[in-house]
């Protein structure tokens, strides 16, 4: 018979099961709050709320946040809380205006976090450029990348081959509309909607090929971020002159922040190599990507998230990242070359353009629109993020969240992904009498504010277009709520209180009204700026 504290000990171990079950709260979260902030607003005033939300014309982003009871989950991006080591580095900034301290240490840490093949190897060619977000890198780079593709174009570029399958030329087309031609595809698994846009905006053409699993979405399939290997080798092989740069976002933000498996990354490596085309990751939540790897892809299951990231950035010559996410920072953004890869070895000097654009935009690149304490910090946040403890915790509470609104019969998207979970919207309204031109995703959002919580509309007005007055649903056709979650913010009582929320919606779905913009329906990037009412 065991000794009463050895009966103990092994009853307490029965507890933490190796797969939790999602609704029962077996592990303490592996942290505890150091500061809070009170939210400053009461549950209860929804009648304050309903007149602010038809202030803002429904649009979420012009809510104000110091009215939010309940949780904000626009977005994981910038929202972290950060950790003590991170505010206590931060106090330690060092504020010079060339070559400060926090520099040096972002520099040492860039090969630590993603591999010492990203260490800068040549004394003078910079290989990391940092810019104040994500989408400053990324519009200065393809800005810089079109002007130098155009340099470099063939006079006799031909016209989109008719070898092409009928799907992928009428996509492509469709983006080349006003466009001076002669002009490049810039593939993706799914490019986030301001990497798309900085594509177009350079002329260029952003082309999404989610994989199949991605459309098929009552069915868990742990790597639904996957590129369409097919789709890109038809692509590559048909019109592979007109591709200068393949992507993958990891996560795939836009298709519900879901993973991309190993094996695809090494296709696409392949792929790629044989058609002499670099590779770049869009990088944001690169330690959730290698966590998902390591929990669902076989012969990864006993390696370390930071060996896993190493081998992830080994197949690409290049990425962008906002340090937003993955950084653990409230501000940031960098873009990396790698040294010896194919993007160096085809554009040897473009790193000097890189330069001149972070002087002219940014600042000196020693800081790149960064404060540096911002940069202290983001040190910080990149030496917890691959750690185990953190990311096991971080994507179950993801997970426990989605599981509590399945409870419920809430459509989403399966498996949950590392940073939201996405309601369904086309599976949620099913059986209703509704029409795309009803834009329920923007009165359910609408609603959700009413209540207390701010979720952002991810489908048919966010992506989909204006049309000779008609709105044309995206293609691939994508239909979202996104409920992104903060990292280190909210508790799980926090997030279960969004989903009774969501369950009254779901009760009374009949109920929910349709809306009309009253403004920015065809404006670019729309989702940002229109305004709505209730048709009530
Ligand atoms: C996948 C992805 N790429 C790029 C960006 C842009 O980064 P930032 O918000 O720092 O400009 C985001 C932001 O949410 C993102 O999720």
């Amino acid at each position: 018979m065991l000794d009463p504290i050895t009966f103990f000990v092994s009853q307490f171990r029965d507890l933490l099961p190796e797969k939790p079950e999602p609704l029962r709260s077996f592990l303490p979260r592996p942290y505890r709050n150091a500061a809070v902030r009170f939210s400053g607003s009461s549950i209860h005033a929804f009648e304050e709320r309903r007149a602010l939300v038809e202030e803002a014309g429904l649009n979420v982003f012009s809510f104000p946040a110091r009215k939010i009871a309940g949780c904000d989950l626009l977005t994981d991006s910038g929202t972290t809380t950060m950790t003590l080591e991170q505010w206590a580095a931060m106090v330690m900034g060092d504020e010079s205006y060339g070559s400060n301290e926090g520099y040096f240490e972002v520099k040492e840490q860039i090969p630590i976090t993603f591999g010492p093949e990203w260490e800068q190897r040549d004394e003078l060619r910079e290989n990391f450029f940092i810019f104040h977000q994500g989408r400053s890198a990324e519009h200065n780079f393809f800005n810089l990348f079109a002007g130098e593709l155009r340099k470099s174009l063939p006079s006799d570029i031909k016209g989109l081959s008719n070898e092409l399958p009928p799907d992928l030329k009428t996509r492509i087309e469709s983006r080349i509309k006003g466009m001076r031609r002669p002009y490049f595809i810039i593939p993706s698994n799914s490019h986030f909607d301001t990497t798309e846009g900085n594509i177009e905006d350079s002329r260029l053409i952003p082309l999404n090929l989610p994989s199949p699993e991605h459309l098929e979405k009552n069915r868990d399939f742990p790597f639904r971020g996957n590129i369409d290997l097919s789709a890109l080798e038809t692509l590559l092989d048909t019109v592979g002159e007109r591709v200068p740069l393949v992507y993958l976002t990891i996560t795939n933000n836009t298709g519900g922040g879901q993973p991309v498996s190993m094996e695809n990354i090494r296709r696409v490596r392949e792929l790629t190599d044989k058609h002499d085309i670099p590779l770049f990751f869009d990088a944001c939540r690169f330690a959730e990507n290698a966590w998902f790897i390591q929990q669902n892809e076989p012969g990864y299951e006993d390696m370390p998230i930071p060996k896993i990231v190493y081998e992830m950035f080994h197949h690409v010559d290049g990425f962008h990242i906002s340090f937003k996410k993955d950084g653990l920072v409230n501000i940031g953004g960098g873009m990396a070359f790698k040294d010896d890869g194919r993007f160096t070895q085809k554009y040897p000097d473009f790193w000097m353009k890189m330069i001149d654009r972070q002087i002219l935009t940014e600042g000196h690149p020693t800081y790149g629109g960064l404060a540096g304490r911002d940069l202290k910090a983001l040190v910080e946040g990149l030496r917890l993020v691959t750690s185990q403890e953190y990311l096991d915790y971080r994507i179950s509470q993801v997970k426990r969240f989605g599981a509590k609104l399945e409870s419920y019969d809430i459509p989403i998207v399966r498996p949950t992904g590392g940073h939201a979970v996405y309601i369904d919207l086309d599976r949620f309204f099913a059986g209703t009498e509704t029409d795309d031109e009803d834009l329920k995703g923007i009165a359910f959002t609408a609603l959700m504010l009413v209540a207390g919580h701010r979720l952002v509309e991810l489908g048919l007005y966010a992506f989909g277009k204006l049309k000779d007055g008609k709105e044309i649903p995206p293609n691939p056709r994508v239909n979202f709520i996104r409920a992104s979650v903060p990292r280190l913010a909210y508790e799980d009582q926090d997030l279960f209180s969004v989903a009774e929320a969501v369950r009254v919606l779901n009760d009374y779905k009949d109920r929910i009204p349709a809306v009309e913009v009253v403004y920015g329906r065809d404006l670019f990037l729309r989702h940002f700026k229109s305004r709505f009412r209730f048709k009530l």
